[in-house]
């Protein structure tokens, strides 16, 4: 792959956009190389995924304008299908995937980061929607996403006045859930990958799973849905060891996935 990293470390694996001169812009093929990636991956390797870009300025500067600027309707339509298809297939990962925000994260790069499960960002990053400036919506999933995550209001905003906002800001309304130095970003992003790798990794795909998939059920149906994750992790070797840990006060021998 040309413009897509990839970097396996212990149960962690990290996925780089690597497009420096574009700022790390999403063209056809970023994305295409994306999905491949993003359908490669191998749950009895990976238990976390950490989602950056290239270079300290960037994490993605947004969809490719060069490329959409002379799209067709139809052009313009499958675009924002493929951009939606990636994104939908990295949130509905089974695995955790958190977002390492380390600079602009702009129109389809705050997409990105928004279909992520967890983001943290560098006190550098900035965030914003500036798709209607450019005379179009957002088209990669902000107008559900961001409502979902940040309340109506705020992302009315955001995505109305194509205002961009700062880290501080960003975690104030609950975008990001921590802000850190730059230099401090991938370790920070690390060791919150390492710790989700540490526990039970098919108790933390069953909590993804219940969450995502229970948001479009109503309160009844989303906690029996809840009470078949819940139940699908007894008898594991992780549950026995996990509680027999806890009750022989002893440290749990590593969890196995099994
Ligand atoms: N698409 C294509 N190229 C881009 C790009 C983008 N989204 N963002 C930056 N670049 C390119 C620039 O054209 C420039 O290329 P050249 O060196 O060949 O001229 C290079 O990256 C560096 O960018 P700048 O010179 O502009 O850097 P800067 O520091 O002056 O500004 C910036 C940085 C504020 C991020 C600015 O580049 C910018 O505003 N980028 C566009 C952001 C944007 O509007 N994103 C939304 C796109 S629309 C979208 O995403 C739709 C959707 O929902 C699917």
């Amino acid at each position: 792959m040309e413009y897509i990293k990839l970097q396996q470390q212990g149960h962690v694996l990290l996925i780089t956009i690597n497009r420096l001169d574009a700022l790390n812009a999403l063209n056809r093929q970023v994305l295409g190389e994306l999905k491949e990636a993003v359908e490669s991956i191998d749950q009895n390797l990976v238990r976390c995924i950490i989602v950056t870009g290239a270079g300290s300025k960037a994490f993605v500067a947004g969809a490719d304008i060069g490329e959409m600027q002379h799209m067709s309707k139809e052009e313009g339509k499958q675009f924002s299908l493929l951009g939606n298809s990636v994104f939908s297939a990295l949130e509905k990962l089974p695995v955790p995937v958190i977002a390492a925000v380390n600079g602009f994260a702009l129109g389809g790069g705050s997409e990105l980061a928004l279909a992520c499960d967890i983001r943290i960002a560098s006190e550098n990053a900035v965030f914003g929607q500036p798709e209607v400036a450019l005379g179009i919506p957002a088209g990669f999933g902000a107008t559900q996403r961001l409502p979902r995550l940040v309340g109506e209001g705020r992302a009315k905003q955001l995505l109305f006045t194509a205002a961009r906002i700062k880290a501080a800001q960003a975690l104030e309304i609950g975008l990001v859930c921590q802000v850190c130095p730059q230099e401090e970003l991938m370790d920070k992003a690390m060791a919150m990958a390492n710790e989700i790798a540490a526990n039970g990794p098919i108790a933390v795909r069953a909590t993804k799973q219940a969450i995502n998939k229970g948001r479009a059920m109503d309160m009844d149906a989303a906690l029996a849905l809840e009470a078949d994750y819940f139940s699908g992790c007894f008898e594991s070797w992780d549950q026995r060891e996990g509680m027999s840990a806890m009750l022989e006060k002893r440290k749990p021998e590593p969890f196995k996935g099994s």
